[in-house]
Formats: C-alpha cells, sequence, structure tokens
C-alpha cells in the first residue's frame, strides 16, 4: 500500500490552531475545513478572544470572503497552553513572534508536534525551516532534533516554515539551483502587500498614495533563511549546512492587500551561465516534491512562467493555484548579474498558511506522523 492511500484511510488527525484569530489564522480555518487528513479540534488566541465563541472572536475581523466557516463558529477560543490542546495530533501556529518562542517549546516539551509561522524557531540549529515546495528533505533533522532536547519527546518537535517574501524567492531559486549548480550572488527588492503585517496592519493614512521602503527585520530575513532552505543535511542528519549564497534584499511595503511581488537579480557559480531559454525551462519544468508525493494542498504545477510582458500581477496572479503556487515573469538578462525576473506569491497562502499545512501533509506521508 502507498502512504497515500495509507494516509487516506487512516481516521483523520485531530489538529490545533494557535492564533486562530489572526490574518494566517483566518486562513488555516479555510484550509483545514474541509481537508481529507486533518479536522479541526481545538483553536487558541490571546486571553481577550479565549472564552468567546470564534464567531464572537473573529467578529468584525474576519476578513475572508468566505463566510466562518460552521464546523468553527461555535467552538469555544482557548488561552494557549498544553492542557487546552494535549488531544490534538497536529498543532499549527500562527502566533505572533512574541508569544510563539514560550508557547511553541512548551507544546513540544508536551510531545505536540508544532507547525509554525513565526520567526522564533526559522535559524535554529535543529529545527528545520522548510519551504514545502523547496527543501522537505530537511524533516530528516527531527530524530536529532529529540535527541538534543531533555527530557527528549517521542512525538514532539517543531517545524517552522519561512519568512513570506523569502518563500516566493527560494521556489524559483530551487529550481534553477537543481538545474545549473550552486548560486552566486542574489539582488532583491520586495513589494510586500500589507496583510503581511498581520491585522490591523499600517494605518490607512500611513499606506494610502504610499510606499514605505522599511520593513523590520525582513532584509536580515531574507539574506539568512535563503541560504539555510537552499543548504542541505548534513550527512549524519544532525545539522544543516548553508549554501554558498550571498544575498541582499531591499524590503518595502506597497499599497496591495495580498501578494509579494519581488525582483530578482543573480548570478551563477557556473561559467558560462545558463542560457535564458534554458531558465524559462527549468523554471517551468520544475516539480517538487509535495507534488511527487501528491499532497492534498500541492499545485498542480510548482511554477507558472508568464511569457506576457506586464505579468504576474498580485491582483490577477495571486490566486493561482490557490495561492499555492509561484509565478515568475520577465525573464531576461542581466547587465550586472547573469539573469532577472519578477516573483509573485500569496503571501497569506504559500507564504504561511499553506507552506504549514502542506509541510504537515508531507510529515505525514513520510510517517513523522506516527
Ligand atoms: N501575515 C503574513 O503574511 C505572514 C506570513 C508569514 C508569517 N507570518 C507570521 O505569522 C504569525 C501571525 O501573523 P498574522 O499576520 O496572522 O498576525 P495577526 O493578524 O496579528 O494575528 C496574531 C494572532 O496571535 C494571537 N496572539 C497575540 N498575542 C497573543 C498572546 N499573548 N497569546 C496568545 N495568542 C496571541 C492573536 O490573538 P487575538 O486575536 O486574541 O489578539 C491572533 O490570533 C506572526 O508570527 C507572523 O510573523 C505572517
Amino acid at each position: 500500500m502507498s502512504s497515500q492511500q495509507a494516509s487516506s484511510s487512516s481516521p483523520k488527525r485531530k489538529v490545533g490552531i494557535l492564533g486562530a484569530t489572526g490574518t494566517v489564522g483566518q486562513r488555516f480555518i479555510l484550509l483545514l475545513t474541509a481537508h481529507p487528513d486533518f479536522e479541526i479540534h481545538a483553536l487558541g488566541a490571546s486571553s481577550s478572544s479565549a472564552g468567546k465563541s470564534y464567531a464572537k472572536a473573529v467578529a468584525g475581523r474576519w476578513k475572508q470572503a468566505k463566510a466562518v466557516p460552521a464546523n468553527v463558529r461555535d467552538l469555544i477560543v482557548q488561552e494557549c497552553t498544553v492542557p487546552n490542546f494535549k488531544d490534538c495530533d497536529v498543532v499549527f501556529s500562527g502566533l505572533d513572534s512574541g508569544p510563539a518562542g514560550p508557547v511553541e517549546s512548551s507544546f513540544r516539551e508536551a510531545d505536540l508536534r508544532v507547525f509554525s509561522n513565526a520567526k522564533n524557531y526559522r535559524m535554529d540549529p535543529v529545527c528545520p525551516l522548510v519551504v514545502p515546495l523547496v527543501n522537505p528533505g530537511h524533516f530528516d533533522i527531527i530524530p536529532h532534533q529529540r535527541a538534543t532536547l531533555s527530557p527528549s519527546p517521542k512525538k514532539g518537535f517543531i517545524i517552522t516554515n519561512a519568512n513570506c517574501s523569502t518563500t516566493g524567492i527560494v521556489v524559483p531559486l530551487k529550481a534553477l539551483q537543481d538545474a545549473f549548480g550552486p548560486l552566486d550572488k542574489i539582488m532583491v527588492s520586495t513589494m510586500q502587500a500589507i496583510s503581511g503585517a498581520g491585522y490591523p496592519g499600517l494605518s490607512s493614512f500611513d499606506i494610502h498614495d504610499n510606499v514605505v521602503p522599511y520593513i523590520s527585520g525582513e532584509e536580515e530575513k531574507i539574506e539568512s533563511e535563503t541560504a539555510k532552505i537552499l543548504g542541505d543535511l548534513s550527512k549524519d542528519n544532525n545539522s544543516f549546512v548553508n549554501a554558498p549564497v550571498t544575498v541582499s534584499a531591499h524590503c518595502n511595503r506597497v499599497p496591495v492587500i495580498d501578494g509579494h511581488t519581488e525582483c530578482v537579480s543573480l548570478s551563477f557559480q557556473r561559467r558560462p551561465p545558463p542560457s535564458i531559454e534554458q531558465v524559462q525551462a527549468a523554471l517551468r519544468n520544475y516539480v517538487c516534491d509535495a507534488q511527487k508525493l501528491g499532497c492534498h494542498s500541492a499545485p498542480a504545477q510548482t511554477i507558472e512562467v508568464h511569457d506576457e510582458p506586464d505579468r504576474p500581477q498580485p491582483r490577477l496572479d495571486r490566486d493561482w493555484q490557490n495561492g499555492a503556487g509561484v509565478n515568475v515573469g520577465r525573464v531576461r538578462d542581466c547587465k550586472i548579474f547573469d539573469v532577472r525576473f519578477v516573483v509573485l506569491s500569496n503571501n497569506v497562502q504559500i507564504g504561511a498558511a499553506t507552506s504549514s499545512v502542506m509541510n504537515a501533509e508531507i510529515a505525514l506521508k513520510k510517517g513523522y506522523l506516527d
């Protein structure tokens, strides 16, 4: 029997959602409401939401086109403590970084499996930082992660996904690294949606008719996370070996609701570099592991390469593949680097909740939820 058959014939795994009332949390609710492998069992948020039904907790703050699903309307939102989630097979975290650090580690200590969107454990030397379209092989450090803890959890772990602006670029970068060998230098300028800052985010007065050329900590995250994600696990599966890339990032907030646009220029180590036609073909032909494993949330195609000169655009392209794939356009020569292109990714889908859910689907197929 294939792992795919095994997962679909097993009972659904009970899942908890921390930060369930927030921007990312609301996407978790929609993604997990009719999921074939997971069912929502418990919801958590801050003490100002705890004790209310989910419908009451998000009243006036539910920002999705679909209504609050019937299966969660009457669920009572809990404080984010272990006893309230002890029956969950999987816990998804959309917590702010303030509470995320201590809450997620206490959950792991209590033998819970945590899939986190927060920054706290992304660069931890034993926590995988996994973009499911790129590096699910990094899950194989999990036994070592458990072994480094005392007492060592039998089932518990923390798996993180990347910052939303990192997620968009590492997908085409991985396709090119696989096809043409190590990358050398990468320069990226971002135009990031306001939903990336959570709700309510910047005031309308600050973002309308404006571009804000600073997002705290964002450039550092892209520069460090990219090397970890594109890197390998050591042969003994006990440490991460960063990819030998140098990344320089400029990050800007722009008046777009959802969808991060990023202009990338890069050079390869290989001389001569591949042609533009070879680069386009490598992007089009890239098939990620989540697709190969048949994950429910995986895109049918990982990267859409546009030929039109004015695509991708957030309004037109952010919902391609339900926001689970990545759009690339304007692939062309670069007079300073080797090649340049534009990337668009849905920051709240593949940049956040969809990545966590797909990571859990991959973990299920690889046996890490047994
Ligand atoms: N937005 C994105 O595009 C994006 C992308 C990737 C990663 N992330 C990361 O995902 C996380 C959530 O981001 P977001 O945009 O969804 O933020 P958000 O809209 O501000 O939501 C934050 C959530 O955390 C809860 N919370 C806040 N303080 C808490 C506390 N002390 N204890 C328990 N729960 C608490 C909030 O509950 P209440 O409603 O009760 O206050 C809410 O559910 C952050 O770490 C962020 O960096 C976001």
